[in-house]
């Protein structure tokens, strides 16, 4: 019998667009997110990204009355806060628009300072040393940069960091809880849910969004809701294995 999560996970792409609810809308209305399981032939993540910033509305500061940090600090300007020093990307020393963001990743409250075009899985990762959230294609098509965004799956490597001010994030390092590795972590490690392991946080992270919305899921539902989560090392059998068990552990 058919439910209403059935219907939904059935009638939805994988993965919804929460990029509207983390923060209001830009000035110029922002510009539309992609994320995983997303219809393939969108904007391109460049453009993509090149829209939202400009509609983040934010200015360039350069020259006077700028303050040096050294080291690939910031600097607070006339205008805002700006990355100075050795960029961590770009141009060493060129001076790159930013902004403070606050986010709350695995229970813990953050403040960041991001580029204007910093992806929130960059933020994760070279900001905050997150490091399990992994990059593969870095355009919005294997969602190995899944995480959880207020509490949907999104592709982290085509989310603006700038976007997320506010927005409670969860990664691969947030479901362990006291030394002990969440249904989905435990039954992925059992049932061998991975050979390389490159694309495994994001296909845990997609199963747990799976499990917290249906907690019984058939085949089809589970097929459907992973289908953007691409793994080179074809393990789709033992990744189904392991959802169908952690499923089953976290029911009993
Ligand atoms: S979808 Fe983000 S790295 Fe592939
Ligand atoms: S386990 Fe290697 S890409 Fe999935």
């Amino acid at each position: 019998m058919s439910t209403d999560d059935d219907r939904d996970i059935l009638d939805d792409e994988p993965q919804a667009t929460p990029a509207q609810s983390v923060s209001p809308p830009a000035p110029n209305g922002g510009a539309p997110t992609t994320s995983g399981g997303a219809p393939r032939g969108r904007a391109s993540r460049r453009s993509f990204l090149i829209g939202a910033a400009a509609g983040a509305g934010v200015g360039v500061i350069a020259g006077a009355g700028v303050v040096s940090v050294a080291g690939g600090g910031l600097a607070v300007g006339p205008g805002g806060v700006v990355r100075t020093g050795p960029a961590p990307r770009g141009q060493a020393g060129e001076p790159v628009t930013g902004q403070a963001i606050s986010v709350t990743v695995n229970g813990l409250p953050q403040d960041v300072y991001v580029r204007a075009n910093e992806t929130l899985a960059e933020m994760l990762r070279e900001d905050l040393g997150l490091t399990g959230t992994k990059i593969g294609c870095n355009r919005s098509e294997c969602s190995a940069c899944t995480v959880l965004l207020n509490g949907v799956p999104v592709n982290s490597c085509s989310e603006l960091a700038i976007r997320a001010n506010g927005a409670q994030i969860v990664t691969i390092e947030g479901l362990e809880k006291d030394g002990k590795l969440s249904p989905v972590q435990a039954a992925f490690a059992k049932n061998m849910g991975l050979q390389c392991g490159f694309c495994t946080p994001g296909q845990i992270m997609q199963a747990t969004a799976l499990l917290q919305r249906i907690p019984n899921p058939t085949d089809e539902q589970i097929m459907k809701h992973m289908s953007g989560n691409l793994c080179k090392c074809s393990a789709y059998p033992n990744i189904m294995a392991s959802i169908r068990e952690a499923a089953k552990t976290a029911r009993a």
